[in-house]
């Protein structure tokens, strides 16, 4: 008889994550979710439902908002990494990609670029990674002495990307990559992070509002709501789940926007009333 073959640990593992504002505010109410190596995993919902909390629990960036993950575990490669400094769990392998205040917007491109992997980086690796995000995203290069605040949307995006890859990480958080931006870039920013997974064999987690985008490129999603996850499966199965259709990706045509769980409800007391 064959021997089962081993099983594979996820990468990151959030399990029953609680995440609480200033002692009060609870934002994520015992989210779990898996990250396989080598996945891209989407996690969408609409504004407010802790998307962008929990991936700032997964990076540490919580602190700055008086926010504590007060239940639950975040472990990354085996080892907890809940309510860790975020300069700690970068080391680990861990980048994010901001929701806003993305790039520096008073120092140059090269200057951002080098600003993230300083410590304990010798100048010929920054430099070799330097020319690995150029060529990921060659307009960069024509950029370099242009400074941050003086980016279009896109070009800070890319920014952001390329810095979150001078640190080197194995995994890379991405929040809301098609914020703000042009289909026709999403698009080709959407096209630059398959080829990071392919050609880096870096994992990502994405969170956006847009399904269309995520689940373009995503081998599995979660969809949260009010800080719980309310559906989750491969992304072949969430695009075609009649509810993602009919409230994420909006192929109903129903008008207005309702929550996932207000099209639970109605299609419940339909069920039993009518
Ligand atoms: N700094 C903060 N202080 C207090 N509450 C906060 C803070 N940031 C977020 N929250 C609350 O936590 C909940 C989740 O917010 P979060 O930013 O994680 O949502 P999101 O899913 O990223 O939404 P969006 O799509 O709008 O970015 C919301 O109810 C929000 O009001
Ligand atoms: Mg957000």
């Amino acid at each position: 008889m064959n021997a089962p073959p081993e099983a594979i640990a996820p990468l990151l593992a959030v399990d029953k994550l609680e995440v609480v504002y200033k002692h009060a505010i609870t934002a994520v109410q015992g989210i779990s979710l898996n990250v396989m190596p080598g996945q891209i995993v989407a996690v969408l919902g609409t504004n407010g439902a802790g998307k962008s909390t929990t991936l700032r629990a997964i990076s540490g960036f919580l602190g700055l908002d008086d926010a504590r993950v007060t239940d639950g575990s975040i472990t990354f490669k085996g080892a907890r990494i809940e309510n860790r400094a975020p300069h700690l769990i970068a080391r680990r392998g861990i980048a994010l990609v901001p929701e806003r205040e993305k790039v520096f917007p008073n120092l140059t491109v090269t200057e951002n670029l080098h600003a993230p992997a300083t410590s304990g980086v010798s100048r010929a690796d920054i430099r070799r990674r330097e020319e690995l995000v150029y060529q990921f995203f060659p307009r960069l290069a024509e950029l370099r002495p242009r400074i941050g605040g003086l980016l279009s949307g896109g070009e800070r995006q890319m920014l952001a990307l390329a810095s979150a890859l001078m640190c080197h990480p194995e995994l890379l958080l991405v929040d809301e990559l098609s914020l703000g931006l042009a289909p026709v870039i999403v698009e080709q920013l959407a096209q630059r992070l398959t080829e990071i997974r392919a050609e880096l064999g870096i994992t990502i987690l994405l969170v956006e509002q847009s399904a269309t985008v995520a689940l373009a490129i995503a081998d599995y999603g979660y969809v949260l709501e009010n800080g719980r996850v309310v559906l989750d499966g491969t992304a072949e199965r969430l695009r075609n789940h009649g509810d993602i259709k009919e409230f994420y990706l909006g192929q109903a045509g129903s008008g207005e926007r309702r929550s996932y769980r207000e099209i639970k409800q109605y299609r419940r007391s339909r069920r039993w009333y009518g």
